[in-house]
């Protein structure tokens, strides 16, 4: 029996911040929908980018797949894709996809 790891998830929004969870096997864009935001999506593969948000503090990793979706100038600021994206730490995400 395998344990799956739970983080910590603050997702920031205009004026308000929002506390949820996730975990490290579910994908960010499940975890938002998880909480009730309603997101944009569309390829949920890395590539279109609008499921577009920014990491403020936390790390992610995107294990074998590559964010296709993003511009390096985009990767500077620490924007990334939470439909490939899986959390291995508490986060804090700015700049959501809301719809
Ligand atoms: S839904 Fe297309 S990059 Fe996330």
């Amino acid at each position: 029996m395998t344990t799956d790891i739970h983080y910590r998830l603050t997702l920031v929004d205009a004026n308000t911040s929002q506390h949820s969870h996730c975990t490290a096997s579910t994908t960010l864009l499940e975890a938002m929908r998880a909480s009730g935001l309603a997101v944009r999506k569309a390829c949920r593969n890395g590539v279109c980018g609008l499921c577009r948000c920014r990491v403020v503090k936390g790390e992610i990793t995107y294990h074998w797949k590559v964010p296709h979706g993003l511009w390096q100038k985009d990767i500077e600021q620490n924007f990334i894709l939470p439909c490939i994206a899986y959390p291995v730490s508490d986060l804090v995400l700015d700049q959501l996809p809301l719809v």
